[in-house]
């Protein structure tokens, strides 16, 4: 390729390295427009050239509706949507620069506009070469370079303030074979997809081929991008281990822009850090290859209970934890959560069993059924319970976006819910969680079963993971009349409360899920890596030694401020 950089843009890198070498310890910041080495418009233009025209400017979400005339309810709050506009994450909040300096803000409504947390451009890739290219420029000009496939992360470290976006969301190739080959060794059956194909085309694909992959509870998730990379849970975890437990192959363009196979042969080190080692810090995914398991079809429920006072609901959740364990036996999958919208609390569990009948399904939730039926205040709202391929079973037609929600989480380890007290711990938490004014708790029953078998696999995955029987969340949303203050209170009280209120059932030292967590985790190495950090921030530095892979709560990302603008 050619270079498209000028030849004193090089000088002055190398300058910085030798004045690093010296030991000179100073604060740097990547180029922002202003900056003397910001690149000028002919140099945007050139690599505009060098990368077939496919470089665009990105504003915020509420900035292309107002140019498009407005949106309609339903496209905000459309994650498929949100997916056309390169500048918009599906929380959009993760738009708005909360903590910048003024704070920049586009809100839906709002008559003025500023840009935020939103990226400059965005190249929108469609080879591999055009990801190499951005990455070179990205790194030849010192900028604050983001990667996106979705917009989904919870996190929001899919976009940064002055930066240059990647988005992979058009590689959407998807490849089954029946045997693939890491050097002469067959691995099997297995699907390549590209990082911007969404859960619900891989699942729909594979179910055309008589073959499921394990994925999340999500239409519109990418595989191959933050998913994967984060460790990937699925109500068929525990029957086939974690996502990143299944991964064969990736192929990614890392710092120094070269296109790399990673496998267990190749790159090892860095095959590791990408199962678990979180999203975001170490390259460019282009494309993952996965196991493949023959599909199958099971039972789908969806039962919902309400509960008149904070109370009944605490004692209902103590029933639940009482049967947590029962879908042990055949390995099934659950996601329950607890919402508060008004007055009433309402719980809603989905289960997914696999390979049994309707009867079967219906038999192994009629004890959780009947005894939370028994609990004064509790009341059946719905009950749903249908045989469904497992193909269908895991997502909806689209994801709800649009949407102002900040969470955070921890690991529940089964030896918890073993302790006789369990059940009187759990419904004082709740109480005391909707007391607190949480408005939705989640707990996912994806752990146990192969989660736990893994625990040999050599990856980043957090080991929480493998003794863990639940991975409870708490989300705090907002509505955009919130006044800046209690914007601020709800982005904070994950830690200022919720995490304590946790920690009672969890431990002290459980660990959080780095796809699904808070991102003012004040010890976020250990909380979202466990005893892997030290090694991850090796490899960090093999890899990508200039940090140009940096997202809030990521490897690294310590060197940084909050924005990955300067060196602290
Ligand atoms: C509706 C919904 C349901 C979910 N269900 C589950 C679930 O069942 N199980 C589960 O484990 N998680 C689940 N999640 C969480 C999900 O794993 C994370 O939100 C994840 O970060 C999404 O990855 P993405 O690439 O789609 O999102 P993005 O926001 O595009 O990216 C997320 C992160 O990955 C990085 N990234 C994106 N693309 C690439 C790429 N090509 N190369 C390198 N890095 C890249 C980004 O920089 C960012 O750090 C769910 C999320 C949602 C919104
Ligand atoms: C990149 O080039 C294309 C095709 O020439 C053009 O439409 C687009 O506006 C250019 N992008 C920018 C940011 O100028
Ligand atoms: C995956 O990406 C690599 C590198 O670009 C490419 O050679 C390969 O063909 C891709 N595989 C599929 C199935 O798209
Ligand atoms: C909720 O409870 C309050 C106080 O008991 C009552 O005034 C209000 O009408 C109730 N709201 C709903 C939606 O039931
Ligand atoms: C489902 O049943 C089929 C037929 O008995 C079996 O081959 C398959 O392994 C089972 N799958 C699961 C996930 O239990
Ligand atoms: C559940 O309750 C129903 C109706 O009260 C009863 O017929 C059934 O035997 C109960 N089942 C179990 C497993 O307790």
């Amino acid at each position: 390729m050619r270079p498209f950089f000028p030849a004193s843009v090089i000088l002055v890198l190398t300058l910085f390295h030798s004045s690093q070498a010296l030991g000179k310890k100073r604060q740097t910041c990547r180029n922002v427009p202003g900056s003397a080495e910001y690149p000028n418009a002919q140099a945007w233009s050139t690599l505009n050239k060098t990368i077939s025209g496919r470089l665009v400017t990105a504003v915020p979400s509420a900035k292309y509706c107002a140019s498009i005339g407005g949106c309609t309810d339903a496209q905000w709050g459309s994650a498929l949507f949100r997916n056309t506009i390169p500048g918009a994450m599906n929380q959009v909040n993760f738009e708005q620069g909360y903590d910048l300096k003024p704070a920049s803000l586009c809100l839906r409504d709002s008559t003025t506009c500023a840009q935020g947390d939103v990226s400059l451009y965005s190249v929108e890739a469609q080879t591999a070469g055009d990801i190499q290219a951005a990455v070179k420029f990205a790194s030849a000009y010192n900028l604050r370079l983001a990667v996106k496939a979705s917009g989904h992360d919870y996190l929001g470290r899919s976009t940064a303030p002055n930066s240059l976006l990647i988005r992979t969301s058009h590689f959407q190739n998807i490849a089954f074979t029946d045997a693939f080959y890491v050097g002469t060794q067959n691995l099997g059956s297995a699907v390549t997809v590209g990082s911007g194909v969404h859960l619900q085309d891989l699942y729909a694909q594979a179910k055309n081929q008589g073959k499921v992959v394990v994925g999340g509870s999500a239409a519109t998730v990418v595989a191959a991008g933050g998913y994967l990379q984060g460790g990937g849970h699925s109500a068929l975890a525990p029957l086939f281990g974690l996502a990143a437990d299944n991964v064969l192959e990736f192929h990614i363009v890392v710092a120094s822009g070269a296109l790399l196979q990673v496998n267990k042969n190749s790159y090892p080190d860095l095959f590791y850090a990408l199962r678990g080692g979180g999203a975001g810090s170490w390259g460019v995914i282009v494309n993952a290859t996965v196991r493949t398991f023959p599909t199958f079809s099971g039972t789908f429920s969806q039962i919902e209970l309400g509960a008149t006072t904070n109370a009944a609901a605490g004692a209902l959740l103590a029933v639940h934890a009482q049967h947590i364990f029962d879908l042990d036996a055949v390995r099934g999958g659950q996601y329950f959560y607890l919402e508060k919208p008004g007055n009433v609390s309402v719980l809603v569990i989905n289960t997914f069993t696999a390979n049994t009948t309707l009867d079967e399904g219906t038999a192994l939730l009629t004890p959780l059924l009947n005894d939370s039926l028994a609990v004064p205040g509790v009341f059946l709202v719905e009950k749903l319970i249908v045989t469904l391929s497992v193909n269908d079973a895991l997502h909806m037609a689209d994801d709800v976006a649009g949407v102002n929600i900040v969470m955070g989480s921890r690991f529940v380890p089964e030896a918890a819910y073993k302790n006789p007290n369990a059940p009187e711990i759990v419904a004082k938490i709740y109480e005391d969680l909707l007391d607190g004014g949480a408005q939705q708790i989640l707990g996912n029953l994806v752990a146990g079963g192969q989660v736990s078998a893994n625990a040999g696999i050599s990856s980043a995955v957090h080991p929480a993971w493998r003794t863990a029987k639940n991975h409870f969340i708490v989300v705090n949303p907002w509505d955009d009349s919130a006044s800046a203050a209690e914007i601020a209170a709800t982005r904070t009280k994950f830690q200022d409360s919720q995490a304590a209120i946790i920690e009672r059932l969890s431990g002290p030292n459980a660990g959080s899920y780095s796809n699904e967590g808070d991102i003012f985790e004040p010890n976020f190495q250990t909380t979202f890596y466990g005893p892997n950090y030290a090694k991850l921030s090796a490899i960090k530095t093999r890899y990508d030694p200039k940090d140009l892979f940096i997202v809030a709560a990521g490897v690294g990302s310590e060197r940084w401020d909050a924005t990955g603008t300067c060196t602290r």
